[in-house]
């Protein structure tokens, strides 16, 4: 992992120096004078556009170095400029770069540094475990970044220490939702997990037995056709000292979602290793809120099972009992998703009665037509708490759009000879799957879904991730704790 650090002064042997530069600056103002003749020569083409790049080389300080004029937009986009620096950088054979931030005003620069050092960690996040012949050219060079910032040295780490923390959780997250299926299932969810409890989590895990015991059948039915045993999963993390009331987040952890007997398709069930994206979410959550001693108090469940075909699992039309005492009828065994969220947001009300659950999980193929790659979807019973998702997920830049749910959806989930089916009509397919959840929550309770289908997993890279895992939703979690619960 990239290694950043924040000092006073530009130093005089560094060989890469990046300057950021505002939307249509003045180049005597960014510059410093030595290279104001060199850099207006370089930049006929550049009016800081956020995340462009002017590379020149200029003797400063007495050497001849590297200057990457980096453009921040009319806005000053720090997360923007720390992305572009190292997509540029990481792979380049350069090893440390100097972002020199002296020219931006003092009281901005503190969270302008920060927020250009967590772009940074988060667009440099690689997943190499399994490369054992990458070509050196493709490896990772980029080790250290400082950034100067005068005399906010300690501002800026102040500013950075939470900000890093987040970024850890989505790391965390994101070697999760990495992780084949081969290595990441139910059980090795749960180890990975451990780490936390080094951070002040307290860990709670139910094998099938005792899921058995509370008559949890929803989440096992899904279970049974898998060599691999279910586990639900509990992390509570308390910062108010038992001050506080509990939030629920609760996560869809299927390891692998083959569809179960009504199979998918063969070309690109590989994604389905990432069906435990929502899950996912919510531990690097509780890293990130732990690392960062949040003063909240989070209760967050992980329903974990592997979807699977086989002599025993679970077949269109049978009927089991969830542990609500609820029936479903599975009409068909790829709708799992909801099987496992609705025990798990069933056992967390019965045993810990919180009065706001959040709930993510990689739910509907249909809202990824809904609503393509740039929003997830976000159901609620309670518009004051739809809002506040919706308004942490604009600041991090984690878009959320809102959806609608009512009686006559909920109607299409009846069933003629259980309680409810499992699926609705193939129309408004994310919505009776976020009625269907809404049937387990509990009178009172303020419940937000949030269905992340098309955020989990990128195609293309984004200002804070490459291709990949992309950690959607622990920034915006964090930022709801923040903003919400400790604001
Ligand atoms: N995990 C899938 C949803 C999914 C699809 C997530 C593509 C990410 C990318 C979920 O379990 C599923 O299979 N849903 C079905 C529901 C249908 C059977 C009602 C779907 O979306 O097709
Ligand atoms: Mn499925
Ligand atoms: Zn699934």
């Amino acid at each position: 992992m990239l290694s950043i650090s924040f000092r006073a002064d530009r130093p005089s042997d560094a060989k890469t120096i990046a300057l950021p530069v505002a939307k249509d600056q003045a180049v005597e103002t960014y510059a410093p004078a030595e290279i104001v003749d060199v850099a207006r020569a370089a930049t006929a083409n550049f009016a800081g556009e956020p995340g462009a790049i002017v590379a020149l080389h200029a003797t400063l300080d007495g050497t001849i170095r590297q200057i990457l004029l980096v453009g921040t937009g009319a806005d000053r986009a720090a997360a923007k400029a720390g992305s572009a620096l190292v997509t540029r950088l990481l792979t380049s054979g350069e090893q440390r770069l100097v972002v020199d931030l002296s020219g931006i005003d003092g009281p901005q620069r503190a969270e302008f540094a920060a927020a250009l050092a967590q772009a940074a960690m988060l667009r440099s996040w690689r997943f190499d475990v399994y490369r054992t012949k990458l070509p050196a050219k493709q490896k990772p060079t980029l080790e250290t970044i400082e950034i100067v910032v005068g005399d906010g040295v300690d501002a800026a780490e102040a500013a950075w220490a939470p900000l890093k923390a987040v970024a850890e959780g989505a790391a965390f997250t994101r070697t999760l939702v990495a992780e084949p299926a081969n290595i990441l299932y139910p059980e090795s969810f749960v180890e990975r997990c451990q780490e936390l409890t080094a951070l002040g989590v307290e860990i709670e895990v139910l094998d099938e037995a005792a899921m058995r015991e509370l008559g949890m059948g929803a989440l096992l039915g899904v279970s049974q056709g898998s060599e691999r045993e279910a586990r639900l999963l509990c992390m509570k993390w308390d910062g108010t000292g038992g001050a506080a009331e509990p939030v629920a987040f609760v996560g869809k952890g299927v390891t692998f979602d083959t569809g179960g007997i009504s199979l998918k398709p063969g070309p690109g069930m590989e994604d389905m290793k990432w069906d435990m994206g929502g899950a996912g979410a919510v531990a690097g959550t509780m890293k990130a809120l732990a690392t960062r001693k949040a003063k909240a108090h989070i209760i967050a469940v992980c329903g974990l099972v592997e979807n699977m075909p086989d002599g025993k699992a679970q077949r269109p039309g049978d009927v089991v009992t969830s542990g609500s005492g609820q029936t479903i009828e599975i009409l068909n065994t790829d709708a799992e998703g909801r099987l496992v969220l609705c025990d798990a947001i069933w056992w967390v009300q019965q045993k810990y009665h919180p009065k706001t659950i959040i709930d993510l999980a990689t739910l509907t193929g249909a809202m990824i037509v809904s609503l393509g790659y740039e929003h997830g979807g976000i159901f609620s019973n309670d518009d004051g708490l739809a809002e506040q998702i919706v308004a942490a997920g604009k600041k991090v830049d984690e878009k959320l759009w809102r959806m609608p749910m009512g009686e006559v959806y909920d109607k299409l989930i009846d069933s003629p000879i259980a309680d409810m089916k499992n699926i609705g009509p193939r129309e408004g397919g994310s919505i009776t799957a976020a009625q269907f959840i809404a049937r387990f929550v509990d009178e009172g309770v303020k419940w937000a879904h949030l269905d992340i289908a098309g955020m989990v997993w990128a195609s293309k890279p984004g200002t804070m991730f490459d291709k990949g895992a992309t950690g959607y939703g622990v920034r915006l979690l964090d930022q709801w704790v923040k903003d919400v619960l400790e604001g």
